[in-house]
């Protein structure tokens, strides 16, 4: 995820901005770069890969500067590169932006102000916005960039420098947090408080729809509408690690909290509930190839190969097409039979897993048309497919992958939506889906409020060397899920299975020790789950149901109920999924775990 730095005050500014970017380094990011005001003329310098590299440019130069911007990019539109990082500049090379967020209508924007003669240098979304504010400048930067930001529709942190105001910083807030530090003669602002809290532990947060002016002494703030805020100045007494973990003990709490921003971020311009419309950019030129398609592939591993399992569930159901999900280690060494109009779509968090980019070559070498859902922007598996869905998820920390997988999930939802669209399935259904999955974000909020329920039964269940997780449709594979996270982070043996292929094996381990994690929420399913949940008791096994709120009917016939919201069947894995990470979280943190970086495990496997 991106990081914005940028300080005004009497300092040399380089070392202090590339100190700040090193802070903000945990985030994750794949270029860097600064801009300086200095002689009426900015000073750029960017660099793809580490900030070592932006480093090694600047060889040491502290620079007489003192008002300056950086920022860390971790790509979301473009891959990453010098061109497409930031600081943009505007082509009269006035103006200077930093950017975090994405904007939804750049490429109409984009249009517009290539018409009008503006020259794009770069891929991103941010550039647009830089050009624009050069179109809006009329002496006042402020003003330019307050006409520039009512025309936007997304989310954004910024910050812009003027050449002709280089006593001023102007910074804006949408969706993307920015803080403002304030110093004395000095203010810093930051995305992240990593960045400057050991320049200053005084700060002041913007909200959505707020501006400011920062200059050495002072700091303007108002909102869109040009009212000046008065807020109080927040005084930051907690260190580094617990900042950059965002106050959770670690990052994979954060990262289990943060989902209803990063699945409003993986729909957002693409789930078009008003009009039942799904919009996915990166499949724009292969929509023919998708008309015609007569199988779809999903290849993967991991928490992405559950992730195409609940995927399987929704093509068929939506768009009628039959979908083989596969390991992707075990697809790229069986000779695999790849009738014509296949698509094979490797789904990937990092974009990098070895046999996932196997199997994706030995697809596209048999002539699937290889697609690719992958959260890292420019990764490998993103650029050898020839199309596909980013998460938009921003970078991810803890090696057991969560966000990842809702948004994933998220995403198949979507794609499973765009081919039925492309096969008359009905738009007043589309819209009653997309209405539903854009419910999401806000009921993954209410599931997140049980974390101290979760907490409790996770306290009573942390000592068992054995759970079992059953499901069925398209809850089964978040019971694969909840097993292996489980098992990942705290050790203890578990598995998932189908609740009724239960009978087949697994049920001769139940007894009294046996915690039984069922997904029993309301689908076609439903009956047969609860069938499945006597049979268990009847067997003295201990049960955990993830229910419906207001089901009545299992919490009879359970030891412990978690209670979650309902929405389309459907879309149930992506709730039915959060308890569960948390369950696991929590038992691993009981037993005292090293939850971000459980033994003998990588985050990214980049060997078969
Ligand atoms: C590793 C990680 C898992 C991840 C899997 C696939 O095993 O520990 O969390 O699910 O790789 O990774 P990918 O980046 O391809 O999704």
């Amino acid at each position: 995820m991106c990081g914005i730095i940028g300080y005004i005050g009497k300092r040399k500014v380089i070392p202090l901005l590339l100190q700040g970017l090193k802070r903000m380094e945990y985030r994750g990011y794949d270029s860097s770069g600064i801009a300086l005001i200095h002689d009426q003329k900015f000073q750029l310098y960017k660099q793809k890969g580490r900030i070592e590299e932006l480093e090694k440019v600047l060889n040491g130069t502290a620079g007489d500067a003192s008002v300056g911007i950086g920022h860390t990019r971790w790509a979301t539109h473009g891959e990453p590169s010098v061109l497409n990082a930031h600081p943009h500049t505007s082509s009269n090379g006035k103006i200077a932006l930093i950017h975090n967020g994405i904007i939804e209508n750049y490429s109409e924007l984009r249009k517009a102000l290539a018409k009008k003669g503006y020259k794009f240098q770069s891929q991103t979304d941010t550039e647009t916005l830089v050009h624009l504010i050069q179109e809006f400048y009329e002496g006042d930067l402020v003003n330019a960039v307050l006409r520039a930001l009512r025309r936007l529709e997304g989310t954004y942190g910024i910050a812009v420098l003027h050449v002709d105001e280089p006593d001023r910083i102007v910074v804006a807030r949408k969706g993307s947090p920015l803080v403002v530090g304030i110093g004395e003669g000095e203010n810093f602002i930051a995305s992240d408080l990593a960045a400057i809290v050991e320049y200053t532990r005084d700060v002041i947060f913007l909200e959505d729809g707020e501006l400011g002016t920062v200059t050495t002494d002072n700091f303007h703030h108002f909102n869109l509408e040009e009212s000046v805020i008065k807020r109080k100045v927040t005084h930051i007494d907690f260190n580094l690690d617990q900042i950059e973990k965002g106050g959770y003990k670690h990052f994979m709490l954060k990262e289990i909290m943060e989902q209803p921003q990063t699945l409003e971020n993986t729909m957002r311009g693409r789930a078009l509930d008003d009009i039942g419309e799904v919009r996915l950019g990166g499949l724009i030129r292969r929509l023919d190839e998708l008309k015609d398609a007569e199988r779809i592939m999903l290849l993967a591993c991991g928490t992405s190969y559950h992730s195409g399992l609940v995927g399987e569930y929704m093509i068929e159901e939506w768009a009628r097409i039959p979908v083989e999900v596969e390991y992707a280690s075990e697809f790229r060494y069986r000779n695999p039979i790849i009738p014509p109009n296949t698509v094979a779509i490797a789904i990937s968090q990092s974009g990098e897993t070895a046999d996932t980019l196997a199997a994706l070559r030995e697809a596209q070498a048999r002539n699937a048309l290889g697609l690719s859902i992958v959260n890292t922007v420019g990764s490998t598996i993103a650029r050898e497919s020839e199309g596909g869905i980013y998460l938009h998820a921003g970078h991810e920390i803890g090696v057991a992958s969560t966000k990842a997988f809702t948004s994933q999930v998220t995403v198949l939802a979507l794609f499973a939506l765009l081919l039925a669209q492309q096969r008359d399935f009905p738009t007043d259904k589309i819209k009653e889906i997309l209405g539903e999955l854009r419910r999401i974000p806000s009921l993954v909020e209410r599931i997140l409020k049980k974390d101290r329920e979760i907490f409790e039964i996770a306290k009573i269940f942390s000592r068992a060397s054995n759970f079992l997780y059953l499901a069925r449709g398209p809850n089964f594979p978040v019971a694969l899920e909840g097993a292996l996270k489980l098992k990942e982070i705290s050790y203890i043996h578990a598995e998932g299975y189908p609740a009724a292929e239960m009978k087949h094996g697994p049920i001769a381990l139940i007894d009294r020790m046996m915690p039984v994690v069922f997904i029993a929420t309301r689908d076609k399913t439903y009956k047969k789950v609860i069938a499945n949940i006597e049979e268990v008791r009847s067997r003295g096994g201990t049960i955990i149901a993830v229910v419906n709120e207001d089901d009545e009917e299992i919490m009879e016939l359970s030891d412990y109920v978690i209670r979650i919201p309902s929405c389309h069947p459907m879309l149930m894995p992506i709730l039915t999924a959060i308890p569960l990470q948390l369950l696991a979280y929590h038992i691993a943190n009981l037993l005292g775990r090293d939850v971000d970086k459980p033994r003998n495990l990588a985050k990214s496997v980049t060997v078969e």
